[in-house]
């Protein structure tokens, strides 16, 4: 069947059967290769985009069952720069495959995760250790998000939560 979806603010048309994943859809039919396939079993986190602006894994969601705007790592915007220069500065990550997944759910929790919580690194350990790094950069990529910039990117984000989410549904390619 046809159907619509919203993903990094463009309302798309794509093609779909009840068992098409997210991840087809966004790598096959969207050209959006951004978005790694490592586990395809909702195990390694490396296909993490943002659905309504929550991080999930599209290698195990249905794209038929998809309602919100889809954000994916080609849809982050410039605010987003602190964030993916964090990882470079820090060596948050070394071939870069499962790189595009961490940095969409650092970016869910730079979005909505307690201020309080995100200078905290066990915490935010915790909340990252869905997306397996086969690098082993861990200790890089938590430098990263308790980085300066990385830390005051949140504190900007959060003056207009609404507004960022906005403009990542409305980001033109
Ligand atoms: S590819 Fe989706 S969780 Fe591993
Ligand atoms: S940088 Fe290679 S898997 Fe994470």
């Amino acid at each position: 069947m046809i159907m619509h979806l919203t993903v990094n603010g463009q309302n798309r048309e794509v093609a779909v059967t009840g068992a098409t994943r997210l991840i087809d859809v966004l790598r096959n039919q969207l050209a959006l290769t951004g978005t790694k396939q490592g586990c395809g079993v909702g195990e390694c986190g490396s296909c993490t985009v943002l659905v309504g602006g929550q991080p999930m894994q599209a290698c195990i969601l249905l794209a038929s069952r998809v309602q919100a705007p889809v954000c994916t790592i080609e849809g982050l915007d410039d605010r987003f720069t602190p964030l993916r220069q964090a990882f470079a500065d820090h060596g948050g990550f070394q071939c870069g495959f499962c790189t595009p997944g961490q940095i969409m759910r650092a970016a869910g929790l730079l979005i909505e995760a307690p201020l309080d919580r995100l200078n905290d690194e066990h915490w935010l350990r915790e909340q990252m250790n869905g997306n397996i790094c086969r690098c082993t950069g861990y200790c890089g990529i938590a430098g990263a998000l308790m980085s300066d910039a990385v830390q005051a990117l949140a504190r900007r984000l959060r003056q207009a939560p609404s507004a960022v989410m906005t403009a990542m549904s409305e980001i033109e390619n």
